[in-house]
């Protein structure tokens, strides 16, 4: 089992480039399968999830190449087989994006059930009714099927602006006879780069990115060559890591739109948030810093996978705090290992109620999903003395390469194996 281990409170500088987005690249994958021809995806995101796509696809006999690190050529002209069940399908939660694919080219899928973060009930109803209006017979026995002998287009109204059904049903969408229009649409840039990249394979969808979305249906879909949007959310947790270490980081490759409800969230605190045309200046040091309320919402409200980033920041502001978790049912299970650093936070139902402290001091603590991960993190950077990361998978599934990026911002951080004699010498107090 790797660990972090973390040497905190050093003041993070200098420049850091961000990555493509991991929740669209986990869309836009798949959605390669629909043409059935050559796609190639640039600025793929470096990490566990792109790779277990990758691997799921292989799997289904889908030729996959790496031309470089960060680019792929996927080619599915040999794909034949509709049903996705391989291990990897188990590991994370966008693995449901094969039923919108495979229903869409096939119209017959069997997919297994996704796995992903724990974070409480996490359902597919809304998946599942848009397909069924399409005209799928959809059975959730052993793994989920769904057939059509023909998809319909027709009009869809989501009960949440989800981000999986919406970009789901576009999936399936593209290629049905006629108009499908999904109402009360889910607008977050990851699903606004979903249609973008369909559309680049001849799709017909207008309207990504509003609270309605048009989909005309189109007999097939060509190959494609497509570069994936920055990751608004690892951007938004260096903007966090800046803030909370009193530093001066830019953050490169950003479209700083995408970024305006963390800005301004940060800019309420004290922050000073510069904009440039694709970066962002955040400046923490000699900032007088005032506590916030926050509530989670979708785009273009704050984002709920920001929420535990924030929360540091907030333990650290002198005064009362609240978060307000709107999206998720129980998304502040990482608090216990916040307060186990002398974080002062209260959770009743969807809020908390956070007390600044004077400070953080290392200890050892476990991410308990991905973000809550990057959250463990930033606390570290944040904490007096020595804190240890246990669980790291987690966060290796989302951000790239995120120890060399924090290294070169000059945090004192490692990846130690804990058979490594460094932990005893680095992490003295790791316990
Ligand atoms: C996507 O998950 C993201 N994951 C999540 O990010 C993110 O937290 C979430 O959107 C909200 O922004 C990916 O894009 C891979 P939802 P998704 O459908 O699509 C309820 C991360 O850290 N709901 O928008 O699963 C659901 O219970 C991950 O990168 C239903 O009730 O989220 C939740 O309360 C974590 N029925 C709300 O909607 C459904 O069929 C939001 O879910 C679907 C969702």
């Amino acid at each position: 089992m790797d660990k972090l281990v973390i040497n905190g409170q050093v003041p993070l500088h200098g420049e850091v480039t961000i990555s493509g987005s991991k929740n669209a690249a986990v869309a836009i994958l798949p959605a390669a399968l629909l043409a059935n021809d050559v796609v190639v995806l640039e600025n793929v995101p470096n990490i566990a999830d792109t790779k277990n796509l990758v691997q799921i696809m292989r799997d289904m006999n889908v030729e996959v190449e790496y031309l470089d690190e960060h680019t792929l050529r996927i080619d599915s002209r040999n794909l034949t087989n509709n049903c996705a069940d391989s291990e990897g399908i188990r590991k994370m939660r966008a693995s449901y994006y094969f039923l919108g694919v495979l229903l869409g080219r096939f119209g017959h899928a069997r997919v297994a059930f996704p796995g992903g973060c724990d974070f409480g009930v996490r359902p597919i109803d809304l998946h599942i009714k848009g397909f069924e209006a399409l005209g799928a017979v959809v059975s959730t026995k052993a793994i989920i099927e769904m057939k059509a002998d023909q998809l319909i287009g027709t009009n869809i109204f989501l009960d949440f602006a989800s981000v999986g059904a919406t970009i789901n049903i576009m999936l399936a969408a593209v290629m049905a006879r006629g108009t499908t229009v999904i109402e009360n649409a889910a607008k977050e840039p990851h699903v606004v780069d979903t249609a973008s990249f369909l559309n680049s394979m001849g799709a017909d969808v207008k309207g990504a990115g509003t609270d309605t979305i048009r989909i005309r249906g189109v007999r097939r879909l060509h190959g494609s060559e497509y570069a994936i949007i920055p990751d608004q959310i690892e951007a938004g947790t260096y903007m966090v890591a800046s803030a909370v270490t009193g530093g001066d980081v830019m953050i490169r490759n950003v479209i700083p739109r995408h970024m305006d409800s963390i800005s301004a969230k940060l800019r309420e605190i004290g922050i000073r948030v510069i904009d440039g045309d694709e970066c962002i200046r955040v400046i923490g040091k000699n900032c007088r810093m005032k506590p916030i309320k926050v509530k989670t919402a979708p785009y273009p409200g704050f984002p709920t996978d920001m929420q535990p980033q924030m929360m540091v920041l907030l333990s650290r502001i002198q005064g009362t705090s609240m978060v307000n978790e709107s999206v998720w049912d129980n998304r502040f299970r990482y608090v216990e290992q916040l307060k186990k650093l002398g974080a002062s936070i209260d959770v009743e139902g969807h809020i908390a109620i956070i007390e600044g402290v004077e400070k953080l001091c290392g200890t050892e603590v476990q991410a308990s999903d991905l973000r809550a991960g990057a959250a463990m993190v930033l606390a570290g950077l944040s904490s007096e003395g020595t804190t240890t990361i246990t669980n790291i998978d987690y966060i290796e599934r989302g951000y790239e390469d995120m120890v060399t990026k924090l290294k070169n911002l000059g945090a004192q951080i490692e990846r130690i194996s804990d058979r490594d004699p460094k932990l005893r010498v680095l992490g003295r107090s790791a316990g």
